[in-house]
């Protein structure tokens, strides 16, 4: 009987739902308009095709130095500005990686089937090694982390970055090798790669991606600046010396502008060329400024709001850490079974 339950219980489970998304990041200040236009916008455009979970984690926040305090500030404003630019905690489940048992649980075990040299050639660790006098154990282990974040909810599609494929292959790895020494468990996640997701360059030098970590603060617009701001930053971006407004490889400056104007606005590149055809960069810069401070007007009036009202964003981590947990705890449950742990005694 008890066993008949259970199967049933695993294939009501498994009825036919929507595919399963989950992609996270860390809880790091200010997002700026690469990753709104980039990543966090078509994020939002997932959430009624997909059953999504987006994840702050702040646990792999402390692999290298972190002042604790900020740590915190950064995690309440993270919520704010995902939910501002349109991650919407109602059809979406919006969590934080610390508020949800099994995230760790579960990359013990997965590290447990983890060979260390497989950690140890990640390009992303031996590059912070690299920078780092010291380096903690957590630094090594947070790809398995990573896998765990994704397997814990059985994630089909990871919208990641380049910068992330190699962390998503191990969660695959780890997939296929917990499926193959206990039985089938977990599904092999997917890197999803958007293809409207635009690469936004920075404001001044556009030959490279507009990055938090760029010290030139004039290089990138936050979603949360202001009007004038926005406008002082794109009217000052840098250019070339043609004045012809069109999109080419020998016009990296130009061509970036024509392809933030294009994703605020939702016309093409070619339209705009059309319109500004014969115009300065001066009438060209200021159509784009136009076009930004349009996009980003609600979404910083949003945050500003929501900021001001912890009450609120604690409402929306309390919701999001019940949806996420009750998931965490039926894989963690059936998890800990096939491994051989004794069930634990309620
Ligand atoms: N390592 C990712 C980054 O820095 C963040 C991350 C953690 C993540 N867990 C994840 C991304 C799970 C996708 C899925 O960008």
């Amino acid at each position: 009987m008890a066993t008949l339950s259970h199967r049933m219980s695993e294939i009501s489970e498994k009825k036919p739902t929507k595919p399963v998304v989950l992609t996270c990041a860390q809880p790091t200040g200010r997002l700026h308009l690469g990753n709104y236009l980039g990543a966090v916008l078509n994020w939002g455009r997932m959430q009624d095709d997909y059953d999504c979970y987006f994840g702050i984690v702040d646990q792999h926040a402390i692999t290298v130095a972190h002042v604790p305090a900020q740590l915190r500030d950064n995690t309440y404003s993270c919520l704010a500005q995902y939910v501002a630019c349109g991650l919407d905690p109602a059809r979406s489940h919006l969590f934080v990686q610390s508020h949800v048992i099994g995230h760790t649980e579960l990359a013990w075990i997965l590290g447990c089937l983890c060979p260390l040299g497989q950690l140890e050639r990640m390009t992303q660790f031996k590059d912070k090694a690299r920078k780092h006098q010291s380096v903690d154990a957590g630094l090594l282990f947070y790809p398995v982390l990573m896998a765990a974040d994704i397997l814990l909810y059985n994630a089909q599609l990871v919208p990641v970055g380049d910068d992330q494929k190699q962390h998503l292959e191990l969660a695959r790895d780890l997939a296929e090798k917990f499926n193959h020494r206990y039985s089938d468990t977990f599904h092999i996640p997917e890197p999803f790669i958007s293809k409207i997701g635009s690469r936004i360059m920075s404001l001044q030098d556009p030959t490279v991606k507009m990055s938090k970590s760029d010290p030139n603060l004039s290089s990138m617009v936050y979603v949360t600046d202001r009007p004038d701001e926005i406008r002082k930053k794109i009217m000052s971006a840098v250019t070339d010396s043609t004045a012809e407004v069109r999109a080419g490889e020998d016009k990296p400056g130009v061509t970036n502008l024509l392809t933030i104007m294009s994703a605020c606005t939702g016309r093409s590149v070619a339209t705009l060329e059309a319109e500004f055809s014969g115009k300065g960069y001066g009438d060209f810069k200021k159509g784009v400024a136009d076009a930004v401070v349009a996009t980003l007007d609600p979404v910083r009036l949003r945050y500003d709001e929501l900021i001001k009202d912890r009450e609120e964003l604690g409402r929306i981590f309390k919701a999001g850490a019940e949806q996420a947990q009750a998931v965490a705890f039926r894989t963690l449950s059936k998890v800990n079974r096939k491994v051989g742990f004794v069930e634990r005694p309620r």
